[in-house]
């Protein structure tokens, strides 16, 4: 149940323009009249993925998602009904006083609006510092030194925490800014005695921004080798951090076009990648990888590759998310850099190509584990060799693809002198979970072929005068129970003097697959063209009484039938329709 009135949900749906909306998240091309683009929902490279703006519809003929701009947003950015309608409503300007939300509710979402907002004001004030002011100064030779040209550093929004300790206290003062949201937002800390001071001093800060660009937090670097090389904003109502991936709004719809990105672990190194060009990149803000990251990142990719340093403490973090690609499932690869480089540093010195030439040297991650485990077991003794396969089997087991598993096992046998079948049996008789050998969630689901009645239903969106007959003949001699109502509903909106509101038809759909179905149906009409309506028309009538015939219609006028007295009209009623109903089988069949 909805608490947002009636109006302001059509009022949303009117504005959201889907092309606009869609195209946040998937790079679309025109054809036709519709747009295409690779689908979010599922892992494909050939752009099944069509937006019908005429009609306000989108649909996946590869996976056979589909629906209006309000399902899009549910979908994407996984949320419910009510709240996908909030997010459109704030992205096309529709303001939504709900009614009965509680008094928490309402202090809770003003308060992280108030959050983002402040975190911007602040954002604003430490960047012109480091653009103008003198008091950045030293900001601004630090980024000449590190080699950041301007677009780059403004496209981070790079600003410059001054060495006071009042700067933004008394900035955000006269801005009346509420100080203890301030401090919530670790902003600005608080002494003892009461008195407020800056939490960012003589720091370079980058904005930590949300996949929608909202400024959440801010990472803030030393100018020089002092201690603690950054102090990171606190989790706050509006940052958390094993959630948010650095420069993820910067990077998205490269990763999507590309299918695959990179994760680093530096700011600078996001930064460094995207200065030369790289753009699918993203960074942790400082902690360990998270099942949330993972899920993130497979919204827009069905690969990535993990960059992280080249010392002991990269190679650690690096085997310690392999644990969760196999878990989600996610293909990852490693880019190695030498001892002693990271991303900054290596493409400082070795550049662009070196770095090309690297990642396409990239090792499945799997494969990067086997090796580490050579380099630190003595394969050459037996101890050597049980140990390295007892730390293998457990990951093994997780690799989803039986083919990559079974090439792993010779692999690994044939490097650690084993009889591989010793190895199969070992893996074999773990248990391997079903779930592990089922097809992954995304692959392509076949496509429904248009029967006569979907071609009907088509020909109704299309042509009015289809609409009038199907009316004339009766909606329910033409249609069975799943279309019906659909059928119908297209008659009611015809009714209106706007026509048909394809997206609020689909909205009026309770089931998702249904409705996915239908923007199928709905997506393309070009093709009707050359369809003869009339043919349709007819091929359904008959469809249709083909199936009531068969639906046993004889069968109970029979049984009526002989429960009745022959003097009784209804007996001759039912004899006449019989009579009717044997003549038009033996023309259908
Ligand atoms: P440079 O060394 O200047 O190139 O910075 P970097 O951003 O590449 O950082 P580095 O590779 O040293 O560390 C990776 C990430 O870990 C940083 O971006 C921070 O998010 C985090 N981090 C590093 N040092 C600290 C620290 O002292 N404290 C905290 N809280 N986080 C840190
Ligand atoms: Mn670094």
């Amino acid at each position: 149940m909805s608490m947002i009135p009636d109006d302001k949900i059509n009022e949303v749906r009117e504005r959201a323009s889907i092309l606009e909306i869609v195209s946040d998240y998937v790079s679309l091309r025109k054809s036709g009249a519709n747009y295409q683009g690779i689908c979010p929902f599922h892992g494909e490279k050939t752009g099944s993925f069509n937006v019908n703006p005429a009609r306000g519809i989108f649909h996946c003929f590869g996976c056979g998602v589909g629906g209006n701009a309000i399902s899009f947003i549910m979908k994407i950015e996984g949320l419910s009904f009510p709240e996908a309608v909030k997010f459109l409503a704030k992205r096309v300007g529709v303001t939504i006083e709900e009614r009965p939300r509680t008094a928490t509710e309402k202090r809770q979402s003003d308060e992280r609006e108030l959050l983002y907002k402040i975190n911007g004001q602040a954002a604003a004030f430490y960047r012109q510092l480091l653009l103008n002011d003198p008091a950045g100064e030293a900001g601004r030779q630090y980024l000449e030194r590190r080699g950041v040209d301007s677009a780059t550093s403004e496209a981070y929004g790079i600003g410059y925490a001054p060495d006071k300790w009042d700067s933004l206290t008394r900035h955000l003062e006269q801005l009346r800014v509420p100080l203890d949201l301030a401090e919530k937002l670790g902003l600005i800390k608080r002494r003892e005695g009461g008195r407020h001071y800056d939490a960012f001093r003589n720091r370079l800060l980058f904005v930590i921004a949300d996949m929608h660009g909202r400024p959440i937090g801010f990472g803030g670097r030393v100018l020089d080798d002092s201690l603690p090389k950054y102090i990171n904003s606190p989790e706050s109502p509006i940052y958390h951090k094993s959630e948010v991936l650095f420069g993820l709004n910067l990077s998205k719809y490269a990763m999507r076009e590309k299918g695959n990105g990179i994760i680093v672990e530096g700011y600078f190194d996001h930064l460094a990648l995207y200065q030369a060009g790289i753009r699918n990149v993203v960074a942790t803000c400082g902690t360990a990888l998270t099942t949330g990251h993972i899920k993130l990142l497979q919204r827009y990719a069905n690969k990535v590759y993990t960059l992280f340093d080249g010392d002991s403490a990269g190679r650690k973090a690096t085997l310690r998310s392999m644990e969760l690609f196999l878990d989600e499932k996610l293909p990852a690869s490693v880019i190695e850099l030498p001892p002693g480089d990271d991303p900054d540093t290596f493409l400082k010195t070795q550049g662009d190509g070196a770095f090309a030439g690297h990642l396409a040297k990239a090792k499945p991650i799997f494969e990067f584990f086997f090796s580490e485990l050579l380099g630190q077991y003595d394969s050459g003794t037996v101890e050597g060799k049980v140990g390295t396969i007892e730390a293998l089997t457990p990951h093994l087991m997780k690799i989803v693809n039986p083919i990559e598993r079974d090439l792993y096992i010779k692999e690994i046998s044939r490097k650690l002198g084993v009889d591989p079948r010793q190895m199969q049996k070992k893996i074999g008789r773990s248990p391997v979970s079903s779930a592990d050998l089922a097809v992954p969630r995304e692959r392509v689901k076949p496509r429904s072929n248009k029967g006569p009645e979907e071609t009907l239903i088509s020909l109704m969106g299309k042509y009015a005068g289809v609409i009038k007959r199907v009316r004339d003949y009766g909606a329910a001699n033409l249609f069975s129970a799943d279309l019906l109502p659909i059928a119908e509903a297209i008659m009611a909106h015809n009714d209106s003097e706007a026509g048909i509101d394809w997206a609020l038809l689909l909205e009026q759909i309770d089931s998702t697959e249904e409705r996915s179905r239908l923007a199928g149906i709905f997506m393309d009409d070009d093709h009707l063209d050359e369809i003869d309506a009339n043919k349709a028309f007819d091929q359904c009538r008959m469809s249709r009484d083909r199936s009531m015939l068969k639906d046993g219609d004889v069968k109970e006028l029979k049984k009526e039938l002989s429960r009745l007295d022959s003097d009784s009209e209804r007996y001759w009623e039912i004899l006449r329709k019989l009579d009717t109903l044997r003549n038009k089988k033996s023309q259908l069949l």
